[in-house]
């Protein structure tokens, strides 16, 4: 189905892992595709309640763009590069089900902001995360100028991109960067943990918080036809009041009994 990616589906987790080791998981044009079809898959199959994306082999997430794509291109093509890298990135981001990435290790780059992308970020002991384009005489073009001032705030989004300093997996977990730090071994299991927990509740209202919260870091109402996050929140409490699982929700509470949500 993939060529550059592996995909397993066990107990409604999509576990989608960048499979280019000896490049260390490098998104080039074809994990691209790939991970467009992905993402399309996790919004169309039923079977599919959330996903993981991760890396192979034990010593990267995604070391970056795949930077020997890059030569020779002209100023129209690198602007479609990116364009292309955002979009994937967006794909991701505005999501229904939730998509979190489990950095098992170097997060450079397009790796960072892949792992940005996504709805929040675990990682294991030994991760690295960066945003060196300047080393490159670069800057990040897959979204990582906004996402990372998002999470980390501007002054230190300025500096790590100013300096391309890496960040170790205990300075990112104090940037708030990544929200848990876990041993290799154990990385996937957590992050399945923490999707099982969610798993638990209603698919419609989760997919409404991930709408909501997303506005709330995407300071530009042009992107919410002039509605602002407060606007789209009203609009999506109320449907959320229009789902069977609303009802569900609120008589098991009542019933004190464990709801059993169907999504509808
Ligand atoms: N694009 C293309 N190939 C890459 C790559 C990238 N972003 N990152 C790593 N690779 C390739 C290397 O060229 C090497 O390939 P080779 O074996 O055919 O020579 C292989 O992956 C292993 O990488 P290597 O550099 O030998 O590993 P290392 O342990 O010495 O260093 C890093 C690891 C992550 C520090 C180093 O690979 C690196 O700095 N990568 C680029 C990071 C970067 O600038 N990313 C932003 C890109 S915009």
């Amino acid at each position: 189905m993939y060529q550059t990616l592996l995909a397993t589906l066990e107990d409604g987790i999509y576990t989608v892992t960048i499979n280019r080791p000896d490049k260390l998981n490098a998104l080039n044009k074809q994990v691209f595709t790939d991970l467009d079809a992905a993402i399309d898959e996790i919004g169309s199959n039923n079977a599919i309640k959330a996903a993981i994306i991760t890396g192979s082999g034990a010593k990267a997430f995604v070391a970056g763009a795949d930077i020997t794509e890059f030569g020779g291109l002209n100023k129209e093509e690198a602007m479609a590069l990116a364009k292309r890298g955002q979009d994937v990135f967006f794909k991701i981001e505005n999501s229904k089900k939730p998509v979190i990435a489990a950095v098992n290790g170097f997060a450079l780059g397009g790796g960072c902001e892949l792992a940005m992308a996504c709805h929040f970020r675990l990682c294991s002991e030994n991760a690295k995360f960066g945003q060196p384009e300047v080393n490159l005489g670069l800057i990040p073009g897959y979204g990582g100028t906004q996402r990372l001032t998002q999470l980390v705030g501007k002054g230190k989004s300025m500096e790590l991109q100013m300096t391309a300093q890496l960040v170790d997996a205990n300075e990112a977990l104090q940037l708030g960067l990544v929200n848990h730090v876990t041993t290799a071994e154990t990385l996937l299991e957590r992050t399945r943990d923490i999707l099982k927990v969610i798993m638990t509740k209603a698919p419609v209202a989760i997919g409404k918080l991930i709408e909501c919260i997303n506005v709330a870091v995407i300071n530009d109402s042009s992107f919410t036809n002039g509605k602002t996050g407060y606007d789209k929140e009203v609009e999506a409490f109320g449907d959320c009041f229009a789902t069977e699982d609303m009802k569900e929700g609120t008589a098991a509470f009542l019933e004190k009994r464990k709801a059993n949500f169907t999504g509808k």
